[in-house]
């Protein structure tokens, strides 16, 4: 569904993506760990078109994407949130779902004369707005909303687009832990025909959510496995050791 092949990135002299490779399955939910400025970012930047590698490919379905833009990588499936908010402030949250659905369904031409109207935009709204808990705050300007239902909206416009590869960089980063809570429901509730990419630096969430893991330190893949094989790992012990002692 998604593979990367030896992709490099280079910022002058320092190199921030090493040869990273890995294929992820058709519903395979995978998570990235790893420590701060492990690469993860620069990583989930070039698979969504925003960086471009100084090497290497990315392959949605057995296709090179490598030459597509943010918008065109979206059309063949890719769609993504950020692990900054980016959602327009002075609309409703319905409103930017709106938006995210009707660009989803190509619509996004006539958005404001039409999407009000269209069934299939407000029917897609309406179940997003179920999965991501956020149905009663539908009306709400989003500049009154809370960090964490930012949060949730942001994959909420991701999963709107009707995605096939959803990527995700540190959804839960700054959330407090009734809504981490919610979010691993919210993973849970996925159709498991999509494929999930989330990069992350909470264990627990890769622990409770992921088929398998990938550790980048130093922008290097330093294991890859199931996470109970993570778990075991000698590497990813060392690389964790002070999160796996606050968590143990
Ligand atoms: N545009 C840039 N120019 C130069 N160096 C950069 C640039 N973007 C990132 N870096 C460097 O690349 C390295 C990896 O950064 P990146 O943001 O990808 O890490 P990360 O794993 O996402 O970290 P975090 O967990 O803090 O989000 C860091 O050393 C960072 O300083
Ligand atoms: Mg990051």
């Amino acid at each position: 569904m998604l593979e990367v092949r030896k992709l490099c990135k280079s910022f002058g002299g320092l190199q921030v993506t090493r040869n990273v490779s890995f294929v992820l399955e058709p519903g395979e939910r995978r998570v990235i760990l790893g420590p701060n400025g492990a690469g993860k970012t620069t990583l989930f930047n070039q698979l969504v078109g925003t960086l471009t590698p100084s090497s290497g490919d990315i392959l949605v379905q057995g296709r090179s994407v490598m030459g597509l833009s943010v918008s065109a990588r979206a059309r063949e499936g890719l769609s993504r949130s950020y692990q900054k908010n980016n959602l327009f402030e002075d609309l409703s949250v319905r409103e930017n779902l709106m938006l995210a659905a009707a660009a989803g369904q190509g619509k996004a031409r006539s958005i404001w004369r039409d999407s009000f109207r269209d069934a299939e935009v407000r029917e897609t709204v309406r179940e997003v707005a179920q999965q991501v808990a956020l149905t009663d705050m539908l009306d709400m300007p989003v500049r009154s909303a809370s960090y964490g239902s930012r949060r949730q909206l942001e994959v909420g416009l991701a999963l709107a687009t009707r995605p096939r590869i959803l990527l995700m960089d540190e959804p839960t980063s700054g959330v407090g832990p009734t809504m981490i809570e919610s979010f691993h429901r919210l993973l849970h509730s996925l159709p498991r025909e999509l494929t999930v990419l989330i990069i992350e630096h909470d264990m627990d969430l890769a622990f409770d959510v992921a088929d398998r893991i990938t550790v980048l330190n130093f922008g290097e893949v330093v294991f890859e496995g199931t996470p109970d094989e993570t778990r075991g790992n000698k590497v990813v012990r060392d690389i964790y050791l002070g999160d796996w002692q606050a968590n143990a």
